[in-house]
C-alpha cells in the first residue's frame, strides 16, 4: 500500500512574510502523516523560515531545486548539503520549467538525484511531454527515455523510495488538466518503465504523482486511479484553504 503524497510547488511566488503566514495558517490542520504526506515546495529563500514554522507539525518542506555538488565555486547555486542541514526532506528536480528555461539536461538531473540521496533527502523527479509530443502519440516513448536517463545508477532501494511526478507540459498552469484516465495511463507507463529497469518490487513501491491543473475540485478523480499516488500542484497550492482542501480530497 503506497502512502499518498500531495506536494505544493509554489514556484517563484510569495515573500518571506507570506510564506510564514501560510505555514501558520495550515500547520495545525495538516492530516496525520499516516494518511498522507503533505509537502510544500518553497523558493530556497523561505526554507529556513518554513522549517522553523512547521517544526513539530505534519507539514513537510521541499526545495524546488538544488545543485549536484555540496560546496564550491558555483555562484548562485543551492547546496544539497545545506538543504539537508536545514532539515529539508524533499527536493523537486527536473521540473519542465527548469528543463526548458534553464536548459537542464537528463544528465544534470541525474547528478542532482544522486546528490539528494547522498544527503539523505528524497527527490521528487519530474517528467512530462510537450503538446506536440502528446499529439504525435509519442508520450510513452518520451517518458521512458526521461526516466531511463534520469535514474541512471540509482539503487533499487533509492528508486523505490523516491517520488516521480508525471506532468504533461500542456496541462501545467493552463487549466487544461489531463483527464484522470490519461493521467492513470501515463503514470502506468512510468510504473512499467520502473518495473523494466528495477523490477516489480521497486515499481510497486515507487510513488507516482500526477501534476497539471490539479485543484480541490478534481483531486479525488486522480487519487481514485490505481497508478496515481498523489499530486504535484502549482497554482492551487498557493492559498492555505485550497492546499488544505487538496489534502482533504485525499483522506
Ligand atoms: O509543479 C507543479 C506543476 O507545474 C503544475 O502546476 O498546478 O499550476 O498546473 P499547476
Amino acid at each position: 500500500m503506497r502512502k499518498p503524497i500531495i506536494a505544493g510547488n509554489w514556484k517563484m511566488n510569495k515573500t518571506a512574510s507570506e510564506a510564514k503566514a501560510f505555514a501558520e495558517a495550515v500547520k495545525n490542520n495538516i492530516p496525520s502523516n499516516t494518511q498522507v504526506d503533505s509537502v510544500i515546495g518553497s523558493p530556497a529563500l523561505f526554507l529556513q523560515e518554513l522549517m522553523a514554522s512547521s517544526k513539530g507539525t505534519e507539514l513537510k518542506i521541499a526545495a524546488q531545486n538544488c545543485y549536484s555538488e555540496n560546496a564550491g565555486a558555483f555562484t548562485g547555486e543551492t547546496s544539497p548539503a545545506a538543504l539537508a542541514d536545514l532539515g529539508v526532506q524533499y527536493v523537486i528536480i527536473g521540473h519542465s520549467e527548469r528543463r526548458e528555461y534553464f536548459h537542464e539536461s537528463d544528465a544534470d538531473i541525474n547528478k542532482k538525484a544522486h546528490a539528494i540521496f547522498a544527503n539523505g533527502m528524497t527527490p521528487i523527479f519530474c517528467c512530462g511531454e510537450t503538446l506536440e509530443t502528446y499529439e504525435a502519440g509519442q508520450t510513452a516513448e518520451w517518458i521512458e527515455n526521461q526516466i531511463t536517463a534520469g535514474l541512471v545508477g540509482l539503487s533499487n532501494e533509492q528508486v523505490a523510495s523516491m517520488v516521480i511526478a508525471y506532468e504533461p507540459i500542456w496541462a501545467i498552469g493552463t487549466g487544461k488538466s489531463a483527464d484522470a484516465t490519461i493521467a492513470d495511463e501515463i503514470c502506468g507507463v512510468v510504473r512499467n518503465t520502473v518495473a523494466k529497469l528495477y523490477g516489480k518490487e521497486v515499481s510497486d513501491r515507487v510513488r507516482i504523482q500526477y501534476g497539471g491543473s490539479v485543484k480541490p475540485e478534481n483531486i479525488a478523480e486522480y487519487m481514485a486511479k490505481e497508478n496515481v499516488d498523489g499530486a504535484l500542484v502549482g497554482g492551487a497550492s498557493l492559498e492555505p484553504a485550497s492546499f488544505l482542501a487538496l489534502l482533504e480530497g485525499v483522506k
